[in-house]
């Protein structure tokens, strides 16, 4: 009987082991674009995923300041940082498709595992980095937040959609140029290359994510403008931060008609 994709999503969640986690990714991933799993979902997705032992995991009002400084520690808690954003991403992608995929359909499940197989890659990407830089990941405390959003919306595809991609995600095409602009005026080419692909597939991952929430606000015959701003308010305090970067944005299918009107400023 073949396996169902469920049960491969529900494995490389609970995997604690970063670089198991990627290979258990990329594994599921590529079955599903193979044909080798069934789209049914006979188990359910971890109310936690897995994780290592380190990082320590830490409040955001606890952890460390980073600063801006080009020092060497300052880089590689940069990096740090970034690591830990991208292995979070992994189970975000991933409890995206396991999650909501049974009411979603196949094309859901295919795109999200898609995202899921990018963000073990740029994970894998940064923690080569930060070797090279003579760190690796787990070496410093991270924040403990980012799983938060994803807690709160378990119950919800909208919701779900509304906040981490359209959000969340987005908010990386806000950040991203400034620091590779950074990362390229240190000299650090390597590092300026690898957030270059970062940002062009994060583009990618929003539109993936404003597309299915389109498709779902039509569904529940709701306006999808005045849906997307009811979830976030609810789901996510209410106000996203400018500056934005509005042609990264269009070209993931967010209007600046859209967020502007939450914008605090
Ligand atoms: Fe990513
Ligand atoms: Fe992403």
């Amino acid at each position: 009987m073949t396996r169902s994709v469920a049960a491969a999503i529900r494995e490389a969640l609970l995997e604690c082991d970063p670089r198991a986690k990627v290979m258990a990714t990329r594994k599921a991933a590529r079955d599903w674009r193979l044909d080798r799993l069934s789209f049914a979902f006979d188990v359910d997705m971890p109310d936690t995923p897995g994780r290592p032992d380190a990082p320590e995991l830490l409040p955001p009002n606890r952890m460390p300041k980073r600063g801006k400084g080009g020092s060497e520690r300052g880089r590689i808690a940069l990096w740090h940082a970034l690591a830990h954003i991208e292995f979070v991403a992994i189970d975000l992608a991933l409890d995206m498709a396991g999650r909501f995929g049974r009411e979603m359909g196949e094309t859901f499940v295919g795109d999200f595992l898609a995202v899921a197989a990018d963000e073990a890659l740029h994970y894998a990407l940064i923690d080569r980095h930060l070797r090279l830089l003579g760190s690796h990941y787990g070496a410093l405390p991270a924040h403990d937040g980012l799983w938060e959003a994803a807690h709160k919306t378990r119950g919800n595809v909208s919701a779900r959609l509304a906040v981490v991609p359209m959000v969340l995600e987005a908010r990386g095409l806000d950040v991203t140029p400034a620091t590779l602009e950074r990362v390229k005026a240190s000299g650090d080419a390597r590092g300026a290359s690898i957030l270059q692909r970062i940002l062009d597939d994060e583009i990618r991952h929003v539109r993936f994510g404003a597309t299915h929430f389109a498709d779902v606000a039509e569904r529940l015959n709701e306006d999808h403008d005045s849906l997307w701003k009811a979830l976030v308010s609810r789901h996510f305090g209410g106000a996203v931060k400018p500056p934005f970067n509005d042609s990264a944005r269009l070209a993931a299918g967010l209007s600046r008609d859209l967020y502007g009107s939450l914008a605090c400023s």
